[in-house]
């Protein structure tokens, strides 16, 4: 057994020069390596190599209508996917790069269709983590990657949580500890001077809005714009209900089994309470939460109840991946938990 789990991991390698130089390599022969950014771990293939693009919509059991975000190091490399700039995204850009923001535009007809599911865009970032942005460059050409986790779970923060998931179907997964932030990217369309929200990320709408102004949330209800935003994506595991009732109605209440994952500090006695940050720091909140549903999942609780954030700020993005995760509400009657699947 302890043999086993030694094989399954052998394919994760410290993040250092020479192991990112090994990557590139496998990258430029048309492997998969697995890497860290200041988000997530992401499942990379060379953007212009459509046969290993290919692969990873069949490691991660991906559908491939579901397009990919590239990865760049360099402005340069911006040109020879987007056809164009406006001055609102340069302004993003020069603003928020390298970091948690991408931004979809029109692609130029080189970025293969399978990297974008066939759309005439392509969603572009310079992520702010010193081993993608290393590899990228070793590599020389930017870098398609979804999030390095099997289609429908968790994101992973952690490389052994790449390997529980994509196991030795990668090549190899570039350990750089755990991801700061915690959360995917923010995700950004661009449609001439209109700049609309796809996916609530690492950065808020609040901050996007100071540098350029009024950014749209709400889309064409008809248009399927962001793919990945199917209704239930982020999926644990064990059921995960959220409770948006009077925390001390939890107190009197018979929880069995459960935990409640409580984002801020707690006490509840008696009951089983994970607490994201004691500080009641939104940011540590967003950095734990995905290390945490998988630890969870490991755990013999049989299921969560969730308790919410503000939705504002950052938390928001965290209200958008714990709806996701959940599988209904849980409401309290008479002392008794009562859970109302969505
Ligand atoms: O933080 C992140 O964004 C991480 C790290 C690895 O960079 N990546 C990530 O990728 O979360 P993924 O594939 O799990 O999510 C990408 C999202 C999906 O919702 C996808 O539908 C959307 O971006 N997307 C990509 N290309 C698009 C396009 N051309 N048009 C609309 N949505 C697009
Ligand atoms: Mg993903």
């Amino acid at each position: 057994m302890l043999f086993l789990y030694a094989m399954k991991r052998k394919n994760i390698l410290p993040a250092s020069l020479a192991n990112i130089r090994r990557g590139a390599d496998i990258l430029r022969k048309g492997g998969l390596v697995a890497f860290p950014t200041e988000t997530v771990y992401g499942l990379g293939a060379g953007v212009f190599l459509p046969q290993a693009v290919a692969r990873i919509f069949e490691v991660k059991g991906r559908p491939r209508f579901d397009p990919l975000i590239v990865h760049v190091a360099s402005l340069e490399e911006v040109y020879t996917l987007w056809q164009s700039i406006n001055p609102r995204v340069e302004k993003l850009i020069h603003t928020f790069w390298p970091g948690p923001l991408t931004i979809v535009f029109p692609k130029r007809e080189t970025v293969p269709d399978i990297v974008t599911a066939g759309l005439s865009t392509v969603a572009v970032r310079m992520p702010a983590h010193q081993v993608a942005l290393s590899l990228i460059r070793e590599a020389g050409f930017p870098i398609a990657a979804p999030s390095a986790n099997r289609f429908g779970h968790v994101s992973p923060t952690r490389a052994e949580e790449v390997a529980s998931d994509l196991g030795d179907r990668v090549e190899l997964i570039l350990d750089g500890g755990k991801c700061e932030r915690g959360v995917e990217s923010t995700v950004l369309l661009g449609e001439g001077e209109r700049l609309v929200l796809l996916r609530p990320g690492a950065i808020s709408v609040e901050e996007l809005e100071e540098v350029v102004g009024k950014i749209e949330t709400v889309l064409p209800s008809s248009s399927i714009l962001a793919p990945g935003m199917v209704k239930k994506h982020y999926a644990p595991s064990l059921p995960l209900y959220l409770f948006l009732g009077e925390v001390s109605d939890l107190f009197r209440c018979e929880l069995g089994n459960w935990v409640v994952l409580s984002p801020f500090s707690l006490s509840l006695p008696g009951k089983s309470v994970v607490v994201l940050s004691e500080d009641n720091n939104l940011e540590e909140v967003a950095s734990n939460l995905f290390g945490v549903l998988r630890e969870l999942e490991r755990s013999a609780f049989e299921g969560i109840i969730a308790l919410p954030v503000k939705e504002e700020g950052l938390g928001r993005t965290i209200m958008d991946r714990l709806k996701r995760a959940s599988s209904g509400i849980a409401e309290i009657k008479e002392n008794r938990l009562i859970l109302i699947d969505k």
